[in-house]
């Protein structure tokens, strides 16, 4: 039987993964299956098993699952604790599941390698304070932004969040409105608005006039209404497609100990599935 991987959610009708995979595998000559699996939202514990009980060695792990993967998992490696979801389920070779997450690597990977944008001593604001962001946060930490601003339209939550978190000091957090006169070089939508059509009310002069760039971490027509809003001030733009196959490629790198070349596949996803 060839090795099993599969992604989990619901859901999972829409999901690039099973592409995404099959060209890393075609690419790098590794036998392999990779299926979606669109998981009843009160199952997931009881399909995981039933998925590693049959032999199967991976899982990516998509909505809404991804706090019940980090509590189902058996250990967790550090980014998983950091983001408190996992989107990587592995099995061990003595059996136990290790939970990791990915996300953020995608993310960094996309904005730095692929789009040559900086985050070194750039302004950074992040819109959401959702799970999206969360898993985001220390690896953005990381990259060492002059300063970080989480806005979010229930401060509470931003609060929240940045509470939970070891760096704190070094985010602030406000509301939409609180945004009118400060400017920032990077801006990284992680909100879930796009989802139900909506766009973010967003003062006009937050962008850096020498240098700003605005990403979306959704992709496709989710994407549009933010990244509209910045192409037509002047910004740079970005989806997320690109973090989606970052993080995917992780996966791939974790289970098979082969990175796959990323660009082709992300050039190739917008051509056949007419992402602009
Ligand atoms: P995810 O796991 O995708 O992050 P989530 O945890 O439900 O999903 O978080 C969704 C995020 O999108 C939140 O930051 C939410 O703002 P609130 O915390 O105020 O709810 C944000 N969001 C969703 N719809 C929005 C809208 N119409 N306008 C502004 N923010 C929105």
């Amino acid at each position: 039987m060839l090795d099993q991987y599969a992604v989990f959610g619901n859901p999972i009708k829409h999901s690039l993964s099973p592409a995404i995979h099959n060209e890393f595998a075609s690419q790098t000559e590794q036998s392999l299956v990779y299926r979606r699996k669109l998981v009843p939202i009160d199952s997931f514990s009881a399909s995981v098993d039933k998925f590693f009980l049959e032999g199967g060695l991976g899982l990516n792990i998509t909505l809404p699952f991804k706090i019940e993967a980090h509590d189902y998992a058996d250990f967790l490696t550090d980014r998983a604790i950091l983001a408190g979801a996992a989107n990587i389920l592995s099995r061990m070779p003595d059996g136990d599941i290790c939970g990791d997450n990915s996300d953020g690597f995608g993310l960094i990977t996309d904005i730095k390698t692929n789009l040559g944008w900086k985050i070194r001593s750039k302004r950074v604001l992040v819109l959401g304070a959702g799970g999206a962001v969360r898993g985001v946060l220390k690896p953005l930490l990381e990259e060492k932004p002059r300063s970080l601003v989480i806005a979010n339209r229930t401060i509470k939550r931003a609060a929240d969040l940045v509470e939970a978190f070891p760096d704190q000091l070094e985010i602030s957090v406000c509301g939409y409105d609180n945004l009118c006169g400060r400017s920032f070089d990077l801006i990284i939508n992680g909100t879930s608005a796009g989802l139900f059509g909506k766009g973010l009310s967003l003062p006009d002069r937050i962008l850096s006039s020498r240098y700003a760039a605005c990403y979306d971490m959704m992709y496709g027509s989710v994407s549009s209404a933010f990244l509209e809003w910045a192409d037509k001030r002047g910004a740079s733009v970005a989806d997320g497609l690109g973090m989606l196959v970052e993080q995917a490629a992780e996966s791939f790198f974790i289970w098979r100990g082969v990175r796959p070349h990323t660009e082709a596949v992300i050039k190739l996803l917008r051509e056949r599935f007419s992402i602009s």
